[in-house]
């Protein structure tokens, strides 16, 4: 399979492009990455000798580049997407939503319209399109429920709204034009190479730095909590089995509070909690996140194989071993 993974230099994207030329001698795997903030040209280093992957510098937005890569002329015709490539710091859009409009949904148009156009009406049968959303563009949950694929989209940060929108032109696409789109929504994700800006890496780093941690609000703020080796597992699923025009959410049943996940990396550590420190909230910040994966469970088999106190001890390890990636 010729597979174009946009944003593969980022946190689930890296990981993604080492589990899928791993698990599959025969992909080919091409690897179009901006190069924006959450992207590490060293989490691929160790592959890029290998002849099965390729990586271009370039922007989903790029209309002309997106089309020379899905013309089949440098690399043959494109099999399948998954497309990762986004923005997707919440605090930056709050700061500066535009970049997020551009990238999230403007280049998400780009690539659909460049699979409309180069895949021929034979291949499409074959052919996916994987979108990779979250749980975000639910909203928020009150201290019951859960998010199944059928609740309305009700966004609160600009991010979140970035991702709805591209959510529903993949909708769009497939109810129109017959594109074999599949959607995923996962909860957040955690593991090794995810940038020190999210949550967890920014907690742990601090921490192994003896520098204080800060938590927003009362830090009572609920995520459900997912490995990234689940993800990825999800992902594969996904592609290779979710019937097109679907959404499948993915979540681990894991949820932690956010100062409950500080306190256990403080504990791991050996750490004080006086290097907690509380502030002001994030604006709009969503209160609880909970997924229900039951569709993907029953019609794809997945489920998690990664323990949350084990995959967290696990992370924190990679950390400590792997400064050189996050200080440099
Ligand atoms: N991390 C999570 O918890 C989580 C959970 C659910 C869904 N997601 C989704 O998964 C995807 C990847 O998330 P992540 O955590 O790996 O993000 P990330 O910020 O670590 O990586 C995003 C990557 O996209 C690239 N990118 C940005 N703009 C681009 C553009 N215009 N063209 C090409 N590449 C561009 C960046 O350079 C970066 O390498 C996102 O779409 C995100 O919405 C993430």
């Amino acid at each position: 399979m010729n597979l174009l993974i946009t944003g593969g230099l980022g946190f689930i994207g890296s990981n993604l492009i080492r589990y899928f030329l791993d698990k599959y001698p025969a992909y080919r795997i091409i690897n179009l990455d901006a190069i924006s903030w959450g992207a590490h040209l060293e989490s691929l280093a160790d592959r890029e000798a290998d002849p099965r992957y390729t990586f271009i510098q370039g922007s989903i937005s790029d209309k002309a580049l997106v089309n020379e890569i899905f013309s089949g002329e440098r690399f043959g015709p494109i099999e399948g997407v998954i497309n990762l490539a986004a923005e997707s710091h919440v605090d930056r859009s709050i700061f500066d939503p535009s970049i997020f409009v551009q990238t999230n949904v403007a280049g998400t148009q780009v690539l659909l319209g460049a699979a409309l156009r180069f895949i021929k009406k034979d291949e499409l049968g074959r052919f996916r399109f994987l979108q990779v959303s979250t749980d975000e563009v639910y909203g928020s949950l009150g201290q019951a429920g859960y998010f199944t694929e059928e609740r309305p989209l009700r966004p609160n940060n600009p991010y979140a709204a970035t991702k709805a929108a591209a959510d529903l032109l993949c909708r769009a696409y497939f109810h129109t034009y017959s594109l074999p789109v599949v959607t995923t929504r996962a909860s957040n994700t955690y593991g090794p190479y995810q940038d020190v800006e999210k949550f967890i890496p920014l907690t742990i780093t601090a921490l192994l730095n003896d520098r204080p941690v800060p938590i927003y609000g009362d830090g009572l703020n609920v995520r459900d909590w997912l490995h990234i080796t689940d993800h990825c597992l999800a992902l594969d699923l996904a592609l290779h089995g979710g019937r097109p025009g679907e959404v499948y959410n993915i979540g681990a049943r894991s949820e932690r509070t956010n100062l409950e996940i500080a306190k256990m990396i403080l504990h791991l550590l050996g750490k004080s909690e006086s290097l907690l420190t509380f502030v002001d909230d994030r604006l709009g910040h969503d209160r609880r996140y909970a997924i229900d994966p039951t569709k993907i469970e029953r019609e794809l088999g997945w489920s998690p194989k990664t323990n949350f106190n084990a995959g967290l001890l696990e992370t924190i390890q990679w950390y400590e071993v792997h400064r050189n990636w996050w200080n440099g």
